[in-house]
């Protein structure tokens, strides 16, 4: 599915619109460059699992990973950009993730062989040559 974003607020709805299809299991695979949007789509997906339309969600730069209460499960929002190896994810709770949570990934390609075979995957990328239009396509490979 292709949808077409003119701006945060937009990248938002479509996230929150997303999150009610979610269930415990599931891999959410943000795929874009820097500043595309991944943040701000994980944003909006946490803040409707949750059911906390304010809850402060920053990016995992450092952290690595964050992990909030949700409605029905735990989840877990990884930015592995600073990752070295992949297998450092088994030491950011990656197995829990998987096993039972709701698992969100920004730069899914630092996983390397350790890509869920199931995932949904999400893209994010600059639409008509303007700053604040991004095209969102989500495609399912489960
Ligand atoms: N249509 C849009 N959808 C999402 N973000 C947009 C849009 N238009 C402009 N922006 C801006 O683009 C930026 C996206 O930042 P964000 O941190 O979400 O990117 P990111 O992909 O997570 O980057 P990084 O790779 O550094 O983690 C925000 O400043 C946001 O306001
Ligand atoms: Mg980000």
């Amino acid at each position: 599915m292709k949808h077409l974003s003119d701006n945060e607020k937009d990248t938002s709805r479509i996230a929150a619109a997303l999150a009610e299809d979610l269930q415990p299991g599931n891999v959410l695979l943000l795929h874009g460059t820097l500043g595309m949007g991944k943040t701000v789509f994980a944003r909006a997906l946490i803040r409707a699992l949750t059911g906390r339309p304010d809850i402060d969600v920053p990016s995992p730069t450092f952290t690595l990973v964050q992990t909030y209460d949700g409605l029905i499960c735990p989840i877990y929002h990884y930015d592995l950009y600073r990752i070295e190896h992949p297998e450092e994810i088994f030491e950011l709770g990656w197995d829990d993730a998987l096993a039972d949570g709701i698992t969100i990934v920004e730069w899914p390609d630092r996983l390397g062989s350790y890509k869920p075979r199931l995932s949904l995957d999400i893209t994010l990328s600059n639409a008509d040559n303007d700053p604040n239009k991004r095209e969102i396509l989500i495609e399912t490979n489960a």
